[in-house]
């Protein structure tokens, strides 16, 4: 009888991949989530083949350099990876999954979400009812903006991207996209390739962060690049905090270059910039681009099927390294 893998489970996870952990692995949980600070992750890690971690793990090369040599594999439970140094994992021959497909639903709707509620006032409306500051109807304030018919830039036309551009068409909106390639014309959903990002920016009533954070594109949101926009755009975030530079963004938010911000990511985050929390013109969401049952379940059974794979056949289907 061959013996089960050891793995490190950082955060805890749905119920139906928790069971399944210890079915089949011997699996060390975190009943109580709380996060782990690298000191606490590593000594846990000793004698475990595989961690099952989450981005709020940070994998830089100092962490990676001290895991237990027993760790071969790190799952994380996203399918974005700027947590961890692929780089530093690849030169420590450690395996890295991720979990794509399973939550491109979910966060298309969310970025859906966040324009809808970024420019008709999500936030402030409903601000105004629970503060008892609801007396009148007017028809001439408070107004939002209108989405049909928009035109909507989407930057990374990703798996996420398209679900995007195909919800958009749902609105009536023209969309148009910036990546690193052309996509062919089945994965483009009638949305218009631009090459240069400074060609697309000035046709964007929306503009919708849908791509990975990496050295390109981080701090590639900033002032240059709002300038372009269009007078009272309306740029939303679904993807990662750090490509956006936040002091160019609250700039443009205060000077009403912008006319507003939806946000589902933070530099730094949960620790985010506190001047968000100052302004009428940003609709915040706490990260939850994927937290649906279902779909947190898909993730947590995706990075499980990566771990048996990887202790099985050596070949996980979503390999990053
Ligand atoms: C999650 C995400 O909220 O997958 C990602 O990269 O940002 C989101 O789906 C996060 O991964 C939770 O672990």
């Amino acid at each position: 009888m061959t013996s089960k893998p050891t793995v490190l489970v950082t955060r805890k996870l749905p119920h139906a991949v928790e069971a399944r952990l210890e079915r089949d692995f011997v699996a060390h949980l975190n009943p109580d989530d709380h996060s782990m600070l690298p000191d606490e992750m590593l000594a846990k890690a000793e004698g475990c083949g595989g961690l099952l971690i989450t981005p709020a793990d940070k994998f830089t090369p100092a962490v990676i350099a001290a895991l237990p040599r027993s760790v071969r594999v790190l799952a994380t439970f996203s399918v974005g990876h700027d947590h961890i140094d692929l780089q530093a994992a690849k030169a420590r021959g450690l395996t890295v999954t991720n979990t794509p497909d399973v939550l491109t639903d979910a966060t298309a709707d969310l970025a859906m979400l966040l324009i809808l509620g970024a420019a008709r006032g999500a936030y402030w409306g409903e601000r105004m009812i629970r503060e008892g500051r609801w007396t009148s109807w007017s028809p001439t304030a408070p107004l939002g903006f209108d989405v049909s018919g928009k035109t909507l830039g989407i930057i990374g036309m990703g798996r996420i991207g398209q679900a995007l551009a195909r919800r958009a068409r749902g609105f009536d909106m023209p969309v148009h996209y910036f990546n690193r390639r052309q996509l062919p014309p089945g994965h483009e959903f009638g949305a218009r390739y631009h090459s240069e990002l400074a060609d697309m920016l000035p046709l964007c009533d929306f503009l919708s962060i849908n791509c990975a954070s990496t050295p390109e594109t981080r701090g590639m949101v900033n002032a240059g690049m709002i300038r372009l926009l269009p007078d009272g755009a309306i740029i939303v975030n679904s993807a990662r905090g750090d490509i956006v530079d936040d002091d160019d963004l609250i700039a443009a938010l205060k000077s009403g270059k912008l006319a507003a911000a939806g946000l589902d990511v933070f530099r730094n985050e949960p620790n985010i910039d506190s001047r968000f929390r100052e302004l009428d013109n940003v609709f915040l969401l706490p990260h939850l681009g994927s937290a649906t049952p279902n779909t947190r379940t898909a993730m947590g059974m995706r990075a499980v099927d990566n771990l048996e794979a990887f202790f099985q056949t050596g070949r996980p289907r979503d390999r990053l390294v």
